[in-house]
C-alpha cells in the first residue's frame, strides 16, 4: 500500500490541471501545498513569460532545479510541478525519492482548450507552430519521463475537479 506520509507529486504536461487538484486536494486532505510555478515567480520576483522572455528558458530550468531542491526537503506536502521539469534527470531523482508520484492525463485537445487562452506559458505562446502541432512535439519528447517517474496516472478529460481528487484519495488510501 502506498504510504500516507509520502509527499504527493503531481506531474504532467500544462493544462492538465496539476495546480487545480493540487489546491483542492490539500483542501480535501489538510495538507499542505506547493506549486512550484508560483514559487520560482516569487523567488525570481516576476512572471514565468518575463523570465523565459528576458532571461531565458535556461534561466528558468536553474531556478525551477533550485526550488525542486528546495521543495523536496518538505514532507507530507503536496506539490504539483511545473511540466517541464523531468527534462532535467536530476530533478527526476529527487523527485523520485520518498515521494509518490501521482500523472495527470488529457488529451491534445483539452490541453489545446485549457491553455489556449492564457497567454501564461512560454513554450506553447511563443512559437510560429500551429499550437497543435506544438502540443505533440512536446508530448512525444516527454512521454517517457511521465510514464517512468509516475506511481499513478489518472486520465481527466472526462472527470471534474472534484472526481479526480476523490480518485487520488481512493486510490492512496489518504
Ligand atoms: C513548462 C510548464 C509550465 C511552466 C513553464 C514551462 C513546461 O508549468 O513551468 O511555462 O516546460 O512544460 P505548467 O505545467 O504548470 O503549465
Amino acid at each position: 500500500m502506498m504510504s500516507a506520509k509520502k509527499r504527493i507529486a503531481l506531474i504532467g504536461f500544462m493544462g492538465t490541471g496539476k495546480t487545480t487538484v493540487g489546491k483542492a486536494l490539500s483542501d480535501a486532505t489538510g495538507r499542505d501545498f506547493i506549486d512550484t510555478d508560483s514559487l520560482i515567480e516569487k523567488r525570481a520576483g516576476k512572471s514565468i513569460p518575463r523570465i523565459f522572455s528576458e532571461d531565458g528558458e535556461k534561466s528558468f530550468r536553474e531556478l525551477e532545479s533550485k526550488v525542486v531542491r528546495e521543495v523536496c526537503g518538505l514532507e507530507s506536502v503536496i506539490i504539483s510541478f511545473g511540466g517541464g521539469v523531468l527534462l532535467d534527470p536530476s530533478n527526476a531523482s529527487e523527485i523520485a525519492e520518498n515521494t509518490t508520484v501521482v500523472l495527470l492525463r488529457s488529451s491534445v485537445d483539452t490541453v489545446i482548450s485549457r491553455t489556449s487562452s492564457h497567454n501564461t506559458r512560454p513554450l506553447l505562446d511563443a512559437t510560429t507552430q500551429p499550437l497543435e502541432e506544438r502540443v505533440k512535439a512536446l508530448l512525444v519528447d516527454r512521454e517517457m519521463l511521465y510514464t517512468d517517474a509516475m506511481d499513478l496516472a489518472v486520465d481527466t478529460d472526462s472527470m471534474s475537479v472534484g472526481e479526480v481528487v476523490a480518485e487520488i484519495i481512493r486510490r492512496l488510501n489518504l
